[in-house]
């Protein structure tokens, strides 16, 4: 039986945290908002609760999860050392959606790091799992709380739909503010290095390490190396089809591909920018990403738009790439991980 408690307060004393924060400590699995996505917590310090954690979620033994601390001082006992970049960046960004990779200590189940020598921090910004993890009085261990391969949850609904039965408990405090994962980077080798782009932009992160500091994955910001992204992601089960190109372009390839999908018996949807809904509309199901100029609305509707096409059943996704820059960079790097290769260039 998975209970849901929904959290409307963060008092010290609230009986959802406290219940919750004893889950944790009896080797219990609890989802969690954070300002992200949901994450799928454990006791990080005890191995066979981090071992539940890869059972429930069906996830790769190779792939390593993040701890959740509530201060830099908790960090700072997890890890070997705590370089100067690392520090000026958790300055800049924690409590946040950015997550540093850094040595890990000795001490720590190894499953955390699938046997790596590096463990993967970060305070979340949302005053539930600071609650939680305080109240627990441990690092959280907390991949996003999905089957794997499934789109990321962003309300406690998500959670349900894909772990129900296989947890012990849910805290529901709404749909997350970001709607993507944290922003990963890698400073245990020096040079500080982008594994997963997200809720903190690369410009951003250039702002505080200066302009030519960040090395970018291998190829460039939309296909960053974190072990995890090796693994087919944010796949909804039907081909996604990623256009990119000028607005209008893509827009009017979009309607072009909805038409057809129509006239053959086949109902398809389209994920677009607002500008774009009525252009594509009539023949299908046009789903709105927000405005063009706003990334932040993209980043937050994404994933629940990507469940919404499973639930209504459709037989194809054609989607508007956003923009590269600021977040709609982050987005792009799901659409790229969900597409598998179906990408279409379009216009100039
Ligand atoms: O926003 C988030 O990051 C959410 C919330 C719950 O905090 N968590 C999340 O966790 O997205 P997960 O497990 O779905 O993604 C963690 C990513 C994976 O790509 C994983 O491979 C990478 O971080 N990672 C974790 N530990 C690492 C390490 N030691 N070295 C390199 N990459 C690591
Ligand atoms: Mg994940």
């Amino acid at each position: 039986m998975t209970e849901v408690i929904a959290v409307r307060t963060v008092d010290e004393g609230d009986p959802g945290l406290r219940r919750a924060a004893e889950v944790l400590c009896s080797g219990g699995l609890v989802a969690f908002p954070t300002e992200t996505v949901y994450g799928l917590g454990a006791n990080g310090l005890d191995g066979r609760a981090v071992a539940r954690i890869f059972a429930a979620k069906g996830r790769p033994a190779d792939n390593p999860l993040i701890l959740h601390v509530a201060s830099e001082e908790e960090a700072a006992r997890l890890v070997e050392e705590f370089p100067a970049e690392a520090a000026r960046l958790a300055a800049a960004f924690w409590p946040g959606p950015l997550t540093l990779v850094l040595r890990r200590r000795p001490h720590l189940p190894p499953a955390i790091s699938a046997g790596l020598p590096t463990v993967a921090v970060r305070i979340p910004a949302h005053p539930v799992a600071l609650g939680l993890i305080r109240a627990a009085g441990v690092p959280v261990a907390a991949p996003s709380a999905n089957i794997s391969g499934r789109p990321s949850p962003t309300t406690a609904a998500h959670v349900l739909a894909d772990l129900e039965g296989a947890i012990d408990l849910i805290l529901d405090a709404g749909p997350t503010a970001v709607g993507l994962e944290s922003t990963v980077v890698d400073l245990s080798g020096g040079r500080p290095r982008l594994l997963r782009p997200g809720g903190v932009t690369v410009e951003a992160l250039r702002a505080v390490l200066g302009e030519d500091r960040l090395i970018l994955g291998p190829g460039d910001a939309t296909r960053p190396a974190s072990p995890g992204m090796k693994y087919r992601h944010y796949a909804p089960e039907a081909p996604l089809t990623l256009f990119l190109g000028d607005p209008a372009s893509t827009a009017a390839a979009i309607a072009a591909r909805m038409r057809e999908a129509a006239a053959a018996g086949r109902r398809a949807a389209a994920l677009v920018h607002t500008e774009a809904l009525s252009a594509v509309g009539g023949a299908g199901l046009a789903l709105d990403l927000g405005p063009r100029t706003a990334p932040e609305e993209a980043a937050r509707r994404l994933f629940a738009l990507l469940r919404r096409c499973n639930t209504e059943g459709v037989d194809a996704i054609f989607v508007q790439g956003p923009p590269e820059e600021g977040l709609g960079s982050a987005v792009l790097n799901r659409l790229y991980k969900a597409a598998d290769g179906r990408i279409v260039h379009v216009g100039g």
